[in-house]
């Protein structure tokens, strides 16, 4: 087996507050064991176009606090042809890397499938906001997403409450429901909304707000997961079923910035530490998860195991939204 001496380190798919940490982590443990890090700009296309930067001790100072990636990243459409991939492949060896850490989402991991049957040794972390891996229970940036989301929701309450309204809150996730579940427990949302599950407005928006405005409520929340419902649809639905005043927020991009929290920042550390770990000691094709066998610890699982696995809303915050029960059929991302 060939000694890892320099590892190419690169972000792809929709950035994640902590990203950069997982980036410094990788660099510092790799630099403690002798390997010398490149950092490959804008994701794959990087790869494609050979766009490096130098990543040492020194350049990845004080990037623990920073939200976004210091690498840049993209989705790339050039690396789903044949011809990119090859080329990419290819760029690999001619900037004389030996193993590569990559960080994202689904998306990425699949992408380094494609490099990995190509003979290039990889090492994946997941990176999105959305939590929607099912090889692991958390992924980089989740938390301070949806504590940006908890913050704008509490914000809206003050003035909703004031005015007696309602308000509709859209929160990312991609295809799934895990951030609007996470923002709806925090907040009490009167109710929610998620793509896993197949929705009834009056069953689900309407009959909770009539119910709550039996409790004597005077203002009511409806978090709604982007994918799930058009949110000025179910505004609409609102006024026009209740007569209650409605306003809709669209969260988007914002939840993707900001100094990443303490969570992200330790488990983007410990992922990225063992990323660079794994590869130094000669393992491959390996993604590091959390919550496996171990619990709350890092470890790491088979690249193709990881994607082939599903991930199901826990049954007791399904309960606790008093949303469906499905048998565990439709809840999988
Ligand atoms: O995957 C992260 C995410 O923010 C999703 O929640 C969202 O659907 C998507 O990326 C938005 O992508 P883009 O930044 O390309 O618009």
């Amino acid at each position: 087996m060939e000694t890892v001496k320099r590892i190419g380190i690169l972000t792809s798919g929709g950035d994640a507050p902590g990203m950069n940490a997982a980036i410094r982590a990788a660099v510092l443990t790799a630099h403690g064991a002798g390997v010398e890090c490149v950092g490959i700009r804008r994701g794959y296309n990087g790869l494609i176009a050979g766009d490096t930067t130098p990543l040492t001790p020194e350049r990845v100072e004080g990037i623990i606090t920073q939200g976004g990636t210091m690498l840049y990243t993209a989705r790339s459409p050039e690396f789903m042809t044949k011809r990119g991939q090859k080329r990419a492949a290819e760029n690999v060896r001619f900037m004389g890397v030996d193993a590569l850490v990559i960080i994202g989402g689904d998306g990425t991991f699949r992408g380094a499938r494609i490099l990995a049957d190509m003979g290039v040794a990889v090492a994946c972390i997941p990176g999105t906001i959305d939590n929607d891996i099912g090889s692991t229970s958390y992924t980089i940036g989740f938390d301070t997403a949806c504590n940006t989301a908890v913050e704008a929701m509490d914000k809206l309450n003050d003035t909703m409450k004031s005015h007696e309204r309602c308000s509709v809150l859209e929160v990312m996730g991609h295809k799934t429901g895990y951030i609007a579940v996470n923002v709806a427990i925090s907040t009490s949302a009167t109710a929610t909304l998620i793509p896993e599950f197949p929705i009834d407005l009056r069953r689900d928006v309407i009959e909770p707000i009539r119910e709550a405005r039996l409790r004597g409520d005077t203002h009511f929340t409806v978090i709604v997961a982007e994918g799930a419902y058009s949110a000025s649809e179910v505004a609409k639905c609102i006024r026009e079923e209740t007569g209650i005043e409605t306003r809709v927020t669209t969260l988007g991009h914002i939840q993707r910035g900001g100094i990443p929290l303490v969570r992200d920042r330790v488990t983007a550390t410990r992922m990225g530490s063992m990323a660079a770990r794994l590869l130094i000691e000669g393992e491959r094709n390996k993604v590091v998860v959390m919550g496996g066998e171990c619990g709350d610890c890092c470890e790491s699982v088979e690249l193709d195991a990881a994607l082939a696995m599903k991930k199901t809303l826990d049954s007791d915050m399904r309960r606790m939204l008093r949303l469906p029960d499905d048998g565990g059929r439709t809840a999988t991302v």
